[in-house]
């Protein structure tokens, strides 16, 4: 399974994933993106059938925010602290 979120310090609000990945991707009022899936965490598989679309939200952000992985990114950030 993949997971993914935004990094949003270095999203510009540029719109793209939103556009391509709808059932994904949101923005809060300052057009910033965010994963709707798991309010960002990068914790909710993303179904199989989606995938597609986030392929191609993650290829056309300009700033590379779109972050996948194959391991929930709660778990990663355990690891680290
Ligand atoms: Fe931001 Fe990249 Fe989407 S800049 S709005 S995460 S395409």
């Amino acid at each position: 399974a993949k997971f993914t979120m935004v990094d949003r310090e270095t999203c510009i609000a540029c719109g793209a994933c939103g556009e391509v990945a709808p059932d994904i991707f949101n923005y809060d009022e300052e057009g910033i993106s965010f994963s709707v899936l798991d309010d960002n965490q990068g914790i909710t598989p993303i179904l199989g059938e989606l995938e597609d679309d986030l392929m191609d939200a993650h290829d056309g952000c300009p700033t590379e925010s779109i972050k996948v992985s194959e391991k929930a990114f709660a778990c990663a950030k355990v690891n680290v602290s």
